[in-house]
């Protein structure tokens, strides 16, 4: 990735910030994105010269133009794009989901990576190469219990990433997906918190332990660069073996 210019959202912390390391250690110039500068800062002091930070909330158009707009303007292109930023505020029976909590996951978890992609493809189409990298979850492969319209998003993204690759594979565009099952970030803490709540989870894998967020990035950096060249329209899962029962 020596050289490469890379946009990853939502990464001051979990797996964007371990995406944008473990970039930045294979010599790309990365961008990254979310909502707070200082949280950003941190990541920024641990790969000085090669991370660079943007505020963006990536469930506002606005945000998304001015992000892709100072990006392009800094660096001129944009080689690979990941679409990682995603937020679970309604983990809720499905009858009592609502119009608003809808709208929200929607916006943030489907819209920035629909929005993000018309902005940055058309520039990798015209250069005829670049890898998108939309990272989805094995809720999007299967339902999850209250987890409905989390599940949907993914579902969607996973869909939304064989659509573009399948279009955008003659300019020489790459578009792939990524679908972890439990990794231990702040987003699934519901799930490994509690102690008990942990050894259930754990029990339905066959690796019997949580995903790190640098067990992603791994797939992130083959995806992204000429190792997978052969590869696109795909969905990756890493989840110790979940989705096997
Ligand atoms: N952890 C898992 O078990 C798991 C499993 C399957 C899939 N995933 C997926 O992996 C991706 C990363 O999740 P994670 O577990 O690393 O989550 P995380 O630890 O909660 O990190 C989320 C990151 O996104 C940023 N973010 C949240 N909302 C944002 C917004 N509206 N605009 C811009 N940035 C925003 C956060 O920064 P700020 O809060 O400062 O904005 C943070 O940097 C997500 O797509 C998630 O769905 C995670």
């Amino acid at each position: 990735m020596k050289g490469k210019i890379a946009l990853v959202t939502g990464a001051s912390r979990g797996i964007g910030k371990a995406i944008a390391l473990a970039f930045a250690r294979e010599g790309a110039k990365v961008v990254i994105c979310g909502r707070k500068q200082e949280t950003l800062a941190e990541v920024v002091k641990e790969a000085p010269g090669s991370i660079f930070a943007a505020v963006c909330h990536v469930g506002r158009a606005e945000d998304l133009q001015r992000l892709v707009e100072s990006t392009t303007a800094q660096f001129g292109l944009i080689d690979v794009l990941v679409n990682n930023a995603a937020t679970n505020i309604a983990q809720v029976p499905v009858l009592t989901a609502t119009d608003q909590q809808f709208d929200k996951m929607v916006e943030v978890n489907l819209k920035s990576a629909f929005r993000l992609m018309q902005a940055v493809a058309p520039g990798m189409c015209e250069r005829g190469s670049g890898s998108i990298i939309n990272i989805a979850s094995i809720a999007g492969l299967k339902p999850q219990y209250e987890g409905m319209l989390y599940s949907m998003t993914k579902a969607a993204l996973i869909m939304m990433t064989q659509s573009y690759a399948l279009e955008l594979g003659p300019m020489g565009v790459r578009v792939n997906a990524i679908a972890p099952g439990l990794i231990k970030t702040i987003l699934s803490e519901y799930y490994w918190k509690d102690p008990a709540a942990e050894t259930l989870a754990i029990s339905q894998q066959a690796v019997k332990r949580l995903g790190e967020p640098e067990e992603i990035a791994e797939i992130a950096v083959m995806l992204a660069s000429g190792r997978s060249s052969y590869v696109t329209g795909q969905t990756i899962v890493a989840d110790g073996g979940r989705t096997l029962q």
